[in-house]
């Protein structure tokens, strides 16, 4: 366990829910009551009153074949229409659903009624270029209208989408393009970030040229950027001559309940990311009904925004399938949190007058650095309700957020979930369950967790152990695509049933669950996963090394940060007069090869890394190094003395 809590046990508070607040809040104590009576009639009750069916459905769970589920199979409903067209049936297409403020400071509104028109035609013209039922279709696109469009009018055809994050290299993008064979890329010709724009297509262009597949039949570019792009005449379309010209109707049809909606890739413990996928009914009933009661939404007068970009899954249930399920009013930014100022954020919540804000602790921590005088500046009496995701968020920085940005007494909600399990599955209800800062709390009603011991048994009362789901719940993944033996073998293979999620936990004396990081090599950088072993292998793919191995060693800012422990090929020792400049130049590569968010930290050039007698590179030991600590137990190293060797090349 990597990540440990920053707090001494008697700074623990905890804050009950003001009255004011409990009186007009979404949740009440009933959701427990009745999730705990009869789990499964919940969730039914649930998905009959958040979603429309096209066809009702009267089975809620299979569970004859674990682990793979199948939730209300056999109804019928179309994913987009839930989004969309029903909102505007209902009388409120003039609803605004996004606010979207572009990173140079241009911004549009658009409705529920414009919304639905544009996912119509671009859904027309997706159909028009051969995409149907159950085709993949890769979306690599900045923070722009045109990515939530996209993802709906992928859906609403019962077409499978991938969002790939905008910020992943050529090679990420192709792997992802072969694993899933994707017929279709949509992107940009770039987008803005810190002032510039950064390059799309012409990543997309590489890529194609890397697939090994070559399924891809056609790339539909949106004009953002401006930047000067390559064509190809037979491949490639413009959004704005296709999509904007194309029909306006579009009639939808229902699909099964566990017709697939995504695939998302994220990092394992191999080298190699999972495309771990999700189906239609479930995922959308648990998105949208911890949108509604963890965020406590009252569609008609809040403005909701949640900072995460659509390429990771909080964007996918956090931006687009779980508010817009709620018909909610939205932002939508494009930029980072200090372009072209550092108040940037906080001039947009007083722009919009935003009143749930729902980001990551690696955000937070890197406001409170800055100091509360930028936040300060700007008027924030809006918010009046704050989450957390992606992170253990430490009591300091909680305290903080609560005070600085939330005005010291509105609720903060410090949501557990992941990639896998779709959708919010430990957090307090805002109005209902006392606050604790720095814990996660309690499981949402209608969901199951337990601590277990590493030999499977549970942990009773005050204790830690392995985090799991014992019960099936709605939105959770339904396996990773192609590969059924790795989807048992890394949630499955444990605990039998329980589902494990690669977290360790533990249970304090009022039954409050706090997230202690991952017990695997899977890092968590700045709220983002990366896989220890990928790393690796990028840098052993450089032809100067000859053996790596990369740690996450805890950061102020970013949770983690990538710490990198390299040998150098003793054939290449005349190239590399420079040590220094060796790593730069393997930081440089890393970037380029998975993406600028997995860039080392810190290289470093040694000779020798700890091993054990069977040859197992001891990670434990370069953390402690990484992290500036004494270096623990060495008895188990194959050679005791090698780590007094490293230390001296680390300083
Ligand atoms: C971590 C992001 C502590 C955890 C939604 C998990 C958290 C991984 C929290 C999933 C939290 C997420 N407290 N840790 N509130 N939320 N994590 O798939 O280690 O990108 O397994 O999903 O992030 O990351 P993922």
């Amino acid at each position: 366990m990597t990540v440990q809590i920053d707090h001494a046990l008697e700074e623990i508070r905890r804050f009950r829910p003001s009255p004011e607040f409990a009186a007009q809040a979404v949740a009440d104590e009933r959701l427990y009551e009745a999730a705990a009576a009869d789990r499964l009639g919940f969730w039914a009750d649930q998905a009959r009153e958040l979603l429309q069916w096209e066809k009702p459905f009267t089975r809620t769970l299979d569970w004859s074949n674990p682990p793979f589920a199948k939730w209300f199979d056999d109804g019928e409903l179309n994913v987009a229409v839930n989004c969309l067209d029903r909102h505007v049936a209902a009388g409120n297409g003039d609803r605004v659903a996004l606010h979207w403020e572009g990173e140079p400071g241009d911004s549009r509104d658009i409705t529920y009624a414009e919304l639905t028109d544009e996912v119509k035609r671009a859904a027309n013209v997706l159909e028009g270029l051969g995409v149907g039922e159950g085709d993949r279709v890769a979306i690599y696109l900045p923070m722009i209208p045109e990515a939530v469009v996209s993802m709906l009018a992928v859906a609403r055809i019962g077409a499978v989408h991938s969002v790939v994050f905008g910020g992943f290299s050529a090679d990420s993008l192709a792997s992802r393009i072969d694993d899933a064979e994707a017929s279709l890329v949509i992107t940009a010709d770039g987008g803005y970030r810190k002032g510039k724009v950064f390059p799309l297509k012409p990543v997309v262009d590489e890529a194609l040229g890397k697939t090994e597949k070559g399924t891809v039949q056609n790339v539909l570019v949106v004009r953002r950027g401006e930047n000067e792009i390559a064509w190809d005449d037979a491949r490639d379309q413009w959004w704005h001559e296709t999509v904007s010209a194309a029909q306006a109707e579009h009639t939808a049809r229902g699909f099964g309940a566990e017709h697939p909606l995504f695939i998302l890739y994220t990092s394992g413990t191999t080298g190699k990311p999972k495309g771990i996928l999700h189906t239609s009914g479930g995922y959308l009933t648990q998105a949208a009904f911890t949108h509604k009661n963890v965020f406590d939404l009252h569609p008609e007068t809040d403005v909701y925004w949640c900072t995460a970009d659509v390429g990771w899954v909080t964007g996918h249930s956090y931006v687009v399938y779980g508010p817009l399920a709620n018909g909610a009013t939205q932002v939508l930014y494009e930029g980072t949190p200090d372009t072209p100022h550092p108040g940037r954020w906080w001039e947009i919540v007083e722009k919009y007058k935003v009143s749930i804000l729902y980001t990551a602790p690696t955000a937070i921590r890197s406001f409170m650095k800055l100091g509360r005088r930028i936040p300060q500046e700007f008027n924030l009496r809006s918010l009046r309700l704050l989450g957390s995701v992606g992170e253990p968020i430490n009591p300091e920085a909680w305290i903080w957020y609560r005070h600085v940005i939330g005005g010291g007494s509105i609720p903060v909600v410090d949501t557990w979930w992941q990639t896998e399990t779709g959708a919010i599955m430990i957090s307090a209800l805002p109005g209902v369950t006392d606050l604790k800062p720095g814990s996660a709390q309690v499981p949402i009603p209608g969901i199951s967790i337990d601590i277990l011991s590493d030999d499977g048994t549970p942990v009773e009362g005050e204790g830690g152990g392995l985090l799991v789901v014992t019960e099936p719940w709605p939105s959770m993944l339904r396996g990773i695509w192609g590969d059924p033996e790795r989807f048992k073998e890394t949630y499955w293979e444990k605990f039998g049933d329980k589902y494990f999620a690669g977290d360790g936990a533990r249970r304090d004396e009022d039954g409050d669950i706090w997230l202690l990081g991952r017990v695997d090599d899977v890092m968590n950088v700045s709220g983002h996963r990366l896989s220890t072993a990928e790393i690796e292998s990028s840098l052993v793919a450089h032809p100067w090394t000859a053996e790596a191995a990369v740690v996450g060693a805890s950061d102020e800012t970013t949770g983690q940060a990538v710490v990198a422990f390299v040998i150098l090929k003793a054939s290449q020792a005349e190239q590399v007069t420079d040590v220094a400049e060796a790593a730069d130049e393997l930081r440089r590569h890393v970037a380029a090869q998975i993406g600028a968010i997995a860039r080392p930290r810190q290289v470093f050039i040694v000779n020798e890394l700890p091993k054990t007698r069977s040859g197992k590179i001891m990670r434990r030991l370069l953390r402690d190094l990484a992290e500036g600590r004494e270096v623990g137990d060495t008895t188990t190293l194959a050679d005791t003395s090698i780590m007094q060797v490293i230390s001296a090349q680390v300083r």
